[in-house]
């Protein structure tokens, strides 16, 4: 009201002066609604002059008397009786205008953390895209092209990379790693996912036609060569894993270890999901298989730079934890977006897990249960971050764009 005032009170002489208003209703409290109570009558005038106080520090004594000039002269004595109590408060702090301070401060910061967050995405994004073609050697067998091509037609396909990013973020901006050095590990991760969903189309899986907005890989040639281009892209990813030559190669081994029983422990959760199918099952069920086939990917993006960067094993299962709850959160997010997502924004076709009678969270619970089980793994990932020691502040702008996106 004190904006639109300032602004049109020329235009529109019918208009209440907002300030008399205000203290027409501080004057009907204390005498009318408190009966005139002195200790009511303190707290509302210190909250009220303390109010002006605070204006006056803000905008400065000139622009303060300019404004108070416009809204408080049609009472010349009563106004030259607040001004001598603003001059003479003492600085009397209240709660709700300390509330809208730290509010303010908060938003800020996070409205700042939110578009590095996005820059961060789209840039890094480009540069990972920069790094996945795999090149075509001259003078290699024609089949073995015709492989390399396949790989590079899935790989190329609009992903998100998520997986690398993760990765990168944490090893080059909280962990310090040189971004070159970790340049096999990116393609590695990225070159796994892959092959992952390379598999997941196939019609012995869940029988996709697009992917990455393409038809997918089987479509196009057989699956026979997606079979094939899938186990190349896994081989490839271990190559990449053995080429990481700035680290120390005990770190490295310990790095293939750990990759190998989480790439098991994924068969296992892809398994799960087959074997589901048209099956009730339990929360802990739908928890165990969408960790396995979709959590563990998350958790290896961010253990394997950990891993370079010898971070201390407490931290690293703090990790763990948050990534158990966002990749369970990023899993119904997907499941929600197949029953409710737009297929030119997520690139694949949706209602697949309907028409597979797959058992999801959506399939099991119902959509709105489902959400509140996002929320909940949302919560519960929030919660495992604030054990990480360090601040990352890029993961928990991660968890809302999970739950917020729409591809
Ligand atoms: C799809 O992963 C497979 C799931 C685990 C749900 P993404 O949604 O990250 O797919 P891309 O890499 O962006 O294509
Ligand atoms: C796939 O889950 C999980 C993988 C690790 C491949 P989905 O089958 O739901 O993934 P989309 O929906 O096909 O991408
Ligand atoms: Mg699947
Ligand atoms: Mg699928
Ligand atoms: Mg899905």
């Amino acid at each position: 009201p004190y904006t639109y005032y300032l602004k049109y009170r020329k235009q529109r002489p019918d208009l209440i002066n907002p300030y008399e208003l205000y203290w027409t209703v501080i004057s009907y409290l204390i005498h009318n609604v408190y009966h005139s109570d002195a200790k009511t009558l303190e707290v509302m005038i210190d909250r009220a002059i303390n109010g002006l106080k605070r204006c006056k520090e803000r905008v400065g004594t000139e622009q303060y008397n300019e404004i108070m000039e416009i809204f408080a002269s049609g009472n010349p004595e009563f106004n030259r009786l607040i001004q001598l109590m603003v001059r003479k408060a003492d600085d009397v702090d209240f709660f709700d205008k300390l509330l809208r301070d730290q509010i303010n401060t908060q938003l800020k910061n996070d409205r700042m953390e939110k578009e590095k967050f996005q820059t961060t995405i789209r840039t890094v994004r480009d540069q990972i895209n920069d790094l996945l073609k795999i090149p075509r050697p001259a003078g290699i067998p024609p089949m073995k092209e015709s492989l390399i091509e396949a790989a590079n037609y899935s790989l190329t396909g609009d992903g998100k990379r998520i997986r690398p990013i993760l990765t990168w973020v944490l090893g080059v901006e909280v962990y310090g790693l040189q971004s070159a050095a970790i340049e096999p590990l990116l393609r590695s991760l990225e070159f796994m996912h892959t092959a992952s969903l390379i598999f997941d189309d196939l019609p012995s899986q869940d029988n996709a036609p697009t992917r990455r907005g393409r038809p997918t890989l089987h479509q196009v040639h057989n699956s026979a060569t997606a079979e094939l281009t899938g186990l190349y892209l896994i081989q490839k990813a271990i190559q990449e894993q053995a080429s990481l030559q700035a680290f120390n190669p005990v770190t490295v081994l310990a790095l293939m270890q750990y990759s190998a029983e989480k790439a098991e422990d994924m068969c296992m959760g892809q398994a799960m999901d087959l074997h589901s199918k048209g099956k009730a099952m339990t929360l802990e069920q739908l928890n165990m298989m969408c960790f396995y086939k979709t959590g563990l990917a998350f958790e290896a993006s961010l253990v394997m730079p950990a891993i370079l960067a010898g971070v201390q094993s407490a931290e690293i299962e703090a990790l763990k934890k948050f990534a158990y709850h966002a990749g369970i959160a990023f899993q119904i997010k997907d499941d929600l977006l197949d029953l409710e997502g737009d297929h030119h924004l997520l690139g694949k076709n949706t209602r697949m897990d309907v028409e597979n009678n797959n058992s999801t969270f959506v399939s099991v619970l119902g959509p709105e249960a489902a959400r509140i089980e996002m929320w909940d793994h949302y919560c519960h990932a929030v919660e495992a971050l604030n054990a990480v020691p360090r601040k990352i502040s890029f993961l928990n702008h991660l968890l809302d764009y999970i739950i917020n996106r729409n591809r």
